[in-house]
């Protein structure tokens, strides 16, 4: 069953009613300001940082799960309703909602009258806007009133949420002409204040959140607005809102636009006040300047379609399959990018407040995004290897606001080191910039402490040789990509955090996954050594790759596919040894990729793979899923089978067996798979899957959970960035080299052909691939020997593959 369809020239999603299953979530913003808004129009809006400086208010675990946010009421003589349904759940005569890149738009209709309410945040501005055109189709005068509402977070969102005592008293707001300035905290240490204000008169206003409401109404019936009045209500400590009232007179056929504006502003320490208590704003003014007319948020709205316009217009492909068109151009690479934003810290299931930016997290998110804005891939990853400790380990995580460790997390996630070398890797090969490896950076954000980039990737690589357990495998630390093995753990303390307890460091431990993870990179590394003339390191690490290849082998293979890890006391994991867990997901793809063992091994593992943890969404981190909790495999078995680490389809490493695939050169396989749990695959299904079919999820319900099949904890996974890798550089076989760019499709049986375009290194590659009697390459219409397309300083480049 769908809830919508795919508007594929409007690049959007059209919801067509709103009772999905879950709230359907779009972001807003991408520098600064941002915003996430769902399709009945809840959400919250927050500066950079999602904990530190949250602007408006939103409850994780409301009922119903997604009241509050932005909040408009439209009150037509005994009607009041809300353009988005919620949170006036008034039944509308018609209603939809499109998500759109960067923007949404909401469309209710109500005895003649529309609403058409526009939500956005304009290109680098640090401000929502909101258009709001009321339209009168009745035939007769409408007079409306109109309500405008906002609710406030004081700033640091857990304080928000916990600290009561204190909250209760400090919230501030100042009131000038139609704009409502929320300044909690200002008069002391804060720098920054928000605003909430519409561009035309007001009738009214209130500031006082339970003045507004009234003492037993939520925000389906607000008091004020019952009453069609305001009460001038002027926050003083509690809980401070903006609600700004219009009274609107429509003749028949007439209309008319409202601009809402939610800003955000910092002003320098100095200037902090235009006089005593009052704040300065002057920024504020400007910033609403800006917005003052429908043309200048027309504008606006063109300028951000022409901002996609170009950076979707990097990648795209016709191959005769819709929806994986619409997959390819349009929302797996949106969904990068907001991967890329955000990393793991704030979507409607995960708070904001915990994750910052995750060291693995990130440097996976930047394999789908490279190729969209280099030059921010290129801050990125500066940004995280400066996180990186002197001994080659790092900080598992990061704020974004102060851009340091965070130390509650702390380090010990063994695969983390060598992610950096994955997504540098990438970056040089997209960009040729192989000056970035000159790049003076520090360890652990120590000024003085700066070494060249190319240093920490070697310092990576360093500590995993170094960190190895009995049998030459890597240790496994605190836990490797499943951050769900914990194999140094040993917690029985109810509620103890799997990842940061006091770790009892068994030094024995391994992971094969790392261990695949090494021979993969440690390649990728002696290439780039190569390529940079170092010959002896690029032969150490080679030898290095080679000495671990040998050990996944003899220790890391278990007859049908590859073992997962090895205990603190030296047992088998992933292994037909094993009861239960005797095979997981993660080694089979990345040994596969590897190419460890060759075609032989690769086979097997596959078969087996899909033969154990096939089901009909993709394949299942392990199975048989744990039925009871292990303190020496940790948080895994916590879960209840079928479900996240214990056995779901954990999407993220699905590509991973889609790539191993490719790897073996079986199209039809890596098809198969990809289609499983593709978004735009499974739309017809969203009552099972529940998550928005537009975007991946994390994780979907596996065969031993009772709710087989249900997605959870939508949009901010690794999943966006490696689908995009698995379909661009695996199906499609487009893939960046220092020298060139290879095309190498691994296509199904039923494929004919694609045409793809591809900016690379400023040259726009119009690559088409065929089946047909003359194989192989020609390059603007001249063969070449192999199936890479030379650089050049042409602005266009044509390839015609034949397979
Ligand atoms: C989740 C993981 C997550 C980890 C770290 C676990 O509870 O299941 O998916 O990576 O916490 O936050
Ligand atoms: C989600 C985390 O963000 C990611 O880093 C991890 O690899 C997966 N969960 C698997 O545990």
């Amino acid at each position: 069953m769908k809830y919508g369809y795919f508007d594929d020239a409007a690049r959007e999603y059209v919801i067509t009613r709103p009772d999905t299953p879950l709230p359907w979530i779009n972001y807003l913003g991408s520098d600064g300001f941002f915003s996430l808004i769902s399709n009945t129009c809840g959400g919250y809006s927050f500066y950079k940082d999602a904990k530190l400086r949250r602007i408006t208010r939103f409850r994780y675990n409301n009922v119903p799960h997604d009241d509050g946010g932005r909040c408009f009421y439209i009150c037509d003589g005994d009607a009041v309703w809300s353009p988005a349904f919620l949170p006036a759940r008034t039944e509308l005569d018609s209603s939809l909602c499109r998500h759109g890149m960067g923007y949404s738009v909401f469309e209710g209709w109500k005895n003649g009258v529309g609403a058409e309410l526009t939500v956005t945040v304009p290109l680098h501005t640090d401000m929502e806007v909101q258009k709001l055109v009321l339209k009168n189709e009745s035939g007769e005068e409408k007079r409306l009133t109109v309500y405008g509402v906002t609710e406030f977070c004081l700033w640091n969102s857990v304080d928000d949420s916990t600290n009561f005592q204190r909250n209760w008293n400090i919230g501030e707001v100042e009131i000038e002409g139609s704009a409502v300035y929320h300044k909690t905290e200002y008069r002391e240490r804060r720098d920054h204040y928000s605003f909430y204000s519409v561009n035309a008169p007001i009738s009214g206003f209130d500031t006082d959140r339970d003045t507004f409401l009234g003492r037993f109404n939520g925000w389906s019936g607000p008091d004020a607005v019952k009453k069609r009045v305001s009460f001038q209500s002027v926050a003083s400590g509690w809980a401070p809102i903006a609600a700004l009232r219009l009274d609107i007179a429509l003749a028949p056929g007439e209309s008319r636009a409202l601009i809402f504006r939610l800003g955000y502003v910092e002003n320098e320490y100095e200037k902090k006040f235009a006089a005593p208590g009052i704040i300065n704003k002057e920024k504020a003014r400007a910033l609403m300047a800006r917005f003052e007319t429908e043309a200048q948020f027309d504008a606006a709205m063109d300028e951000l379609k022409a901002h996609w316009d170009a950076l979707l217009s990097r990648f795209t492909v016709e191959s005769g399959d819709k929806k994986l068109d619409r997959m390819v151009n349009i929302w797996n690479q949106y969904q990068c990018m907001v991967t890329f934003n955000m990393s793991r810290s704030a979507s409607y299931y995960e708070s904001g407040t915990g994750r910052g930016m995750g060291f693995r997290d990130s440097c996976q998110d930047l394999l789908g995004f490279v190729h969209l804005i280099p030059e921010r891939a290129r801050e990125r990853i500066i940004d995280i290897a400066s996180i990186q400790f002197e001994d080659g380990s790092t900080y598992h995580q990061y704020q974004p606001l102060t851009k340091r460790g965070n130390a509650d997390v702390g380090s010990g996630f063994n695969d983390d080191p060598l992610w950096l070398i994955a997504c540098t890797c990438a970056y040089v090969r997209e960009t040729g910039d192989f000056a970035i490896l000159d790049h003076p950076t520090p360890f652990n954000n120590e000024k003085g402490s700066e070494a060249p980039l190319m240093e920490h990737l070697r310092r990576s690589l360093n500590y995993t040789m170094t960190h190895r357990g009995p049998h030459g495998l890597p240790l496994i630390g605190r836990a490797d990509w499943n951050d769900c093995l914990n194999l140094n753990c040993f917690s029985t303390t109810p509620g103890e955090n799997f990842q940061t307890c006091s770790n009892y460091e068994s030094g024995r431990a391994e992971s094969v996954f790392i261990a695949g993870m090494f021979v993969k990179y440690g390649r990728e590394f002696a290439a780039l050594c190569e390529r940079l003339g170092l010959a002896d390191e690029a032969e150490r690490a080679l030898a290095s790759a080679d000495e671990i290849e040998r050990a996944v082998l003899e220790y890391g293979w278990d007859g049908e596919w590859f073992k997962r890890a090895y205990d603190a006391f030296g047992r088998p994991v992933g292994s037909s040894e094993n009861e239960e867990g005797r095979i997981y997901v993660e080694p089979q793809g990345f040994c596969v990729m590897a190419g460890i063992g060759g075609a032989d091994h690769g086979k097997r593992a596959l078969a087996s793979a899909e033969k154990y943890l096939g089901n009909d969404y993709g394949i299942e981190v392990l199975s048989p899923c744990y039925k009871e909790y292990h303190d020496y495999l940790g948080e895994i078995s916590s879960y209840p089978p079928g479900y996240k680490e214990n056995g779901s389809v954990f999407c993220h490493n699905n590509p991973w067996i889609t790539l191993a695939y490719c790897k073996l050169k079986d199209g039809n396989g890596a098809f198969r798979l990809y289609t499983r749990n593709a978004p735009a695959y499974i739309e017809d299904k969203s009552e099972i899957h529940r998550t928005e079919p537009y975007c991946y999820s994390q994780t979907i319900a596996g065969r031993a959970a009772r709710n087989y099949g249900e997605a959870k904890n939508s949009w901010l996974t690794g999943t966006a960035a490696w689908s995009f890798a698995a379909v661009s550089q695996g199906i499609l076989g487009i893939r960046p080299e220092f020298d060139g760019l290879t095309v190498d499709p691994c296509l199904p049986d039923h494929m004919e052909g694609f045409r793809v375009t591809r900016l690379f290194r400023g040259t726009r590659y119009e690559i088409s691939v065929t089946r047909g009697e003359n194989k192989g390459m020609k390059v603007d219409g001249k063969p070449v020997s192999g199936n890479t397309a030379p650089l050049t300083e042409a602005a266009l480049c044509r390839v015609e593959l034949v397979i």
